[in-house]
C-alpha cells in the first residue's frame, strides 16, 4: 500500500503522516509539500515501523510522490482565521485542488483519493471536474473527508452526558456537507439506544445548543488559536480514521462503514434512492453529499441511505437548510473547472 499526502509539511500533514507510519497497513509513504518534506520524513523514518517514508518537494513535481500511489490525502491549502468562513479559502484552495487533480490524473488516476482542503463542499468538485475532463473519473474513489464532524458530535454528546456515554461506545451519524448550516447532525436515531434516550431526556435548547456546537464546533479551534489556524490534530486523526478504514477495505475486509462526502452516482448503489429523496424536498442539482458509505475494494460500494428514513421533523428541516447551501456550493466548484476552459 503506497500512501502519498499532499500538504504534508502541515498542522495536518505532519500528525497525519506520523499516523500513518505507525500503521502497519502502509508499506510506503511519500509527504509532498512545497517546503520542509525532506527533513520530516527523515525524522519519521526513525520510526521502527516499516512504512518507508519519502520527504518530496514541489520543484522536483508531482511524478514521485503519486506514482503507483494507492491512496492520495490531500491536506494541501490554506486554513482560517479568526472570523473567516470555509468559503472564505475557496479562491486559493479551489487552485491548489485543481492543480493536484490534474496531477493526481496523470501519475495516479486509479488512486482512491480523500481530499480534506476547504471548502470541502465545492473542493471534492472541482476534483471530480479536472477528473472528468481528463477522463479518469471514478466517483467510487472520490472521497471528502468528513469524519471530524461526527467525531465531535462522539465528543460532544459524551461531554454533555457527564461520561454516562462513552465516547468508545459512541458513532453519531452526520449527514450533510462539511460547513456550519450543511454539517446536520443525527442524533434522534442511533443502534445505541442509550445515547437516543439521553438525547430525548435533552431540553430544546440544550438539543438546539448541542447541535449548534456540532455545526460550528471548527470555530471554537480557530478561536482558540488566535490565527495560528484550525483544527489539526483532531483532523489529523479523523483523516487517518477514514483512511485506515479504506486500507482494511481494500485489502478485503467486509464490513467496513464510515461516512464520507462523495458524488450520488449510478455506479454507488442507493444513488437513486438518495436523490429520489433530495428530489422529494424540491431540489435537484444536489449531486454530492456526506452519508454513511460501505466500503469496498473499488471503493464506495453502496450507500447507507436507510437514516433518511429515520430522521426527525428538526433533523429534516436542518437538512433541506444544507441542501441550499449545497446546491450553490456545488455550482461554485464545477463552475470553477468549468469556467477556466
Ligand atoms: P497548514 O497551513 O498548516 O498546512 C497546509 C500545507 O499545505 C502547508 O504545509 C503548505 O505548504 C501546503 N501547501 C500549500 N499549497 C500547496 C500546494 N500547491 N501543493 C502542496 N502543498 C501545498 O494548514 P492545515 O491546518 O494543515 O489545513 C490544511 C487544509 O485542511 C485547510 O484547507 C483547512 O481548511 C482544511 N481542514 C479541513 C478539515 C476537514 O474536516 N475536512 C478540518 C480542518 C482543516
Amino acid at each position: 500500500m503506497k500512501v502519498a499526502v499532499i500538504g504534508a509539511a502541515g498542522g495536518i500533514g505532519q500528525p497525519l503522516s506520523l499516523l500513518l507510519k505507525l500503521s502497519p497497513l502502509v508499506d510506503e509513504l511519500t509527504m509532498y509539500d512545497l517546503v520542509n518534506t525532506p527533513g520530516i520524513a527523515a525524522d519519521l523514518n526513525h520510526i521502527d515501523t516499516d512504512a518507508k517514508v519519502t520527504g518530496c518537494l514541489a520543484d522536483e513535481g508531482f511524478e514521485g510522490a503519486l506514482q503507483n500511489a494507492d491512496l492520495v490525502v490531500i491536506p494541501a491549502g490554506i486554513p482560517r482565521k479568526p472570523g473567516m468562513t470555509r468559503d472564505d479559502l475557496f479562491a486559493i484552495n479551489g487552485g491548489i485542488i485543481s492543480n493536484i487533480a490534474e496531477n493526481c490524473a496523470k501519475s495516479c488516476p486509479k488512486a482512491h483519493i480523500l481530499v480534506i482542503s476547504n471548502p470541502v463542499n465545492s473542493t471534492v468538485a472541482i476534483f471530480a471536474e479536472v477528473f472528468k475532463k481528463c477522463g479518469v473519473y471514478d466517483p467510487r474513489r472520490l472521497y471528502g473527508v468528513t469524519t471530524l464532524d461526527l467525531v465531535r458530535a462522539n465528543s460532544f454528546i459524551s461531554e454533555l452526558s457527564g461520561g454516562k456515554l462513552q465516547s468508545k461506545d459512541l458513532n453519531v451519524t452526520v449527514i450533510g456537507g462539511h460547513s456550519g448550516e450543511t454539517i446536520v447532525p443525527i442524533f434522534s436515531h442511533n443502534s445505541n439506544s442509550q445515547l437516543v434516550s439521553f438525547y430525548e431526556s435533552l431540553s430544546m435548547e440544550q438539543r438546539d445548543s448541542l447541535i449548534h456546537r456540532v455545526q460550528f464546533g471548527g470555530d471554537e479551534i480557530v478561536t482558540a488559536k488566535k490565527g495560528q489556524g484550525s483544527a489539526t490534530l483532531s483532523m489529523a486523526y479523523s483523516g487517518f480514521r477514514l483512511a485506515e478504514s479504506l486500507m482494511k477495505a481494500i485489502a478485503g475486509e467486509t464490513n467496513i462503514i464510515e461516512s464520507a462526502y462523495i458524488q450520488l452516482d449510478q455506479s454507488i448503489q442507493g444513488s437513486t434512492e438518495v436523490k429520489s429523496y433530495i428530489a422529494s424536498k424540491g431540489l435537484t442539482d444536489v449531486e454530492y453529499i456526506s452519508l454513511p458509505i460501505k466500503l469496498g475494494p473499488r471503493g464506495v460500494e453502496s450507500i447507507e441511505f436507510d437514516i433518511l428514513n429515520h430522521i426527525n421533523e428538526n433533523e429534516e428541516e436542518l437538512l433541506s437548510t444544507c441542501l441550499e447551501q449545497l446546491k450553490g456550493n456545488i455550482a461554485k466548484g464545477v463552475d470553477f473547472v468549468k469556467g477556466a476552459n
